[in-house]
């Protein structure tokens, strides 16, 4: 046994940028090779269709999204790794949850907001209720530990809210207090174009993230063309405090080199983007190029990526359903 319970996931919406693979995936690998923790990857496919999916895409996304951790360095012999939809502890406990949490914690929930823009009446009742199923996928595992970027905060606090009114109104000590887990300099990657959004799967342009499975030439373009200001890199990083865009390289050079930002400024300070960027570029292929080559094989295999998951999910359903039998015994079900 593992004194620690990591649980993390990553929803299969369109293509995997550079923000979920150094925001979580690159970091899961770390936890995975760390032996105080045990280690549960999901590929939320549920989540996914709180927006529209068409089927064909979700079932090539939901692969891209195994493919990408497997290729990324999760082993699903020591991981557990598996698709959310095949264990449906997830949705009965995300159900007997939604019934703890309060409309008062969702209408808090930030995400939700942006995501919904003025829209709000015309959204999905899942879009809205999801953070409930968030919180059963960390808590059907009693994940001590959730690895997340800055943008997914609120929602394991919310996990932690849910948790501790259950506790409390069952008169138990049965769901953990977890612990967000947001460490490195690249914890949230902004999107290219614009500074003040965080890169993500969907956007107006192709141009405003870098792709998992971009190829070399695509990658530099993307880094020549992303904005930034017309000053050279400073030695310290108070340098780059008005300057979201920069500071935003600089970060995402720190996250694929495995360095802090600070040391990245102390190789780089007085450099012009007519130095840095080519850098930053022929590091992020070096780093992408060998991932992104293993993600086409397995995709081009995908009765191997179906068999992994296939046998990820008896692991995971194991357990996950007494911890759902026991929820249902303190309910009085
Ligand atoms: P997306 O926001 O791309 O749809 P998900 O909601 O599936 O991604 O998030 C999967 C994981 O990737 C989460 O831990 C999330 O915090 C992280 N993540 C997503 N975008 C970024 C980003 N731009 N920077 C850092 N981490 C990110
Ligand atoms: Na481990």
């Amino acid at each position: 046994t593992f004194p620690s319970r990591v649980f993390s996931g990553i929803k299969p919406s369109g293509g995997l940028t550079l923000g979920n693979y150094l925001g979580a995936i690159q970091r899961w690998v770390d936890m995975q090779e760390d032996p105080t923790f045990e280690t549960i990857f999901c590929v939320v496919d549920m989540h996914a269709i709180t927006v529209w999916q068409d089927p064909a895409d979700l079932t090539r996304a939901t692969r891209e999204v195994a493919a990408a951790m497997i290729a990324s360095g999760i082993d699903p012999e020591r991981s557990i790794l598996f698709n959310q939809c095949r264990v449906p502890a997830h949705a009965e406990l995300g159900w007997l949850l939604s019934c703890v949490a309060r409309v008062g914690w969702m209408n808090r929930m930030t995400q939700f907001k942006d995501k919904a823009g003025k829209n709000t009446e015309k959204v999905s009742l899942g879009l809205y209720a999801y953070p409930a199923l968030m919180a059963a996928d960390i808590l059907a595992y009693h994940a001590t530990h959730v690895p997340v970027g800055e943008d997914q905060k609120q929602h394991v606090e919310l996990t932690r809210d849910i948790a501790a009114k259950f506790n409390h109104d069952y008169g138990v000590d049965f769901f953990p207090m977890t612990e967000p887990v947001i460490e490195g300099p690249a914890m949230r990657v902004m999107n290219l174009r614009d500074g003040s959004k965080k890169m993500s799967k969907s956007g107006e342009s192709d141009m405003e993230r870098i792709n998992m499975l971009d190829d070399a030439d695509t990658i530099s373009k993307k880094f020549k063309k992303a904005r930034t200001d017309p000053e050279a890199l400073p030695s310290e990083m108070d340098g780059l405090a008005e300057r979201p865009e920069a500071r935003n390289l600089v970060n995402i050079y720190a996250g694929l080199a495995g360095m802090s930002s600070q040391a990245v400024l102390g190789e780089y300070g007085g450099a012009g983007w007519g130095t840095f960027k080519p850098a930053l570029a022929e590091l992020a292929v070096e780093k992408l190029a060998p991932v992104s080559d293993e993600m086409r094989r397995l995709l081009n295999a995908p009765d191997e990526i179906d068999a992994l998951m296939a046998r990820g999910a008896e692991r995971a359903a194991a357990v996950a359903e007494p911890i759902l039998a026991e929820t249902f015994r303190i309910m009085g079900f």
